[in-house]
């Protein structure tokens, strides 16, 4: 048991609910809030390509949407024997709500790979202090 099995198991639900017709690329994502709730999201996809939505946004409006406003905690799972990391405009959506050390698990078919940092992933970033926030 290894303190990041509940969100793993979260992750795989999420990324059995992708819906992801057009790239066949399911990702499932899970941000844990201040309040120790755990919120998933899938990607989403749209025909009209540029409005698909990531799994991490999914995770971020579920967790706003229900009252939260800071992760303590994120993880990502993508396809089976793929780890991938948040793309560019999700790492900035995770640095809305949280510090510069939220560990970020990068999993795989195994379990939790790698755990890197969101400095580590967007470092000199711009977040709600620039905007007195
Ligand atoms: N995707 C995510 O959901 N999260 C990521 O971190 C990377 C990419 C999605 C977007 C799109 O639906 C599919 O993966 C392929 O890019």
């Amino acid at each position: 048991m290894n303190a990041t099995d509940d969100m793993l198991a979260l992750a795989q639900a999420m990324r059995g609910r992708a819906y992801a017709p057009y790239s066949k690329f399911p990702v499932g994502a899970v941000v844990r809030g201040a309040n120790g709730k755990l919120y998933g999201g899938c990607n989403i996809e749209n025909a009209a390509y540029p409005l698909g939505n990531c799994a991490e946004a999914t995770a971020i409006f579920a967790m706003v949407a229900d009252g939260e406003h800071k992760i303590v905690e994120a993880l990502v799972l993508g396809p089976d024997g793929e780890l991938i990391t948040p793309c560019g405009s999700c790492r900035q959506r995770l640095r809305e709500f949280a510090s510069d050390d939220l560990p970020i698990h990068l999993a795989g078919p195994s379990g939790v790979n790698r755990t890197v940092t969101l400095v580590a992933l967007l470092p000199l970033s711009f977040g709600p202090g620039h905007l007195g926030k």
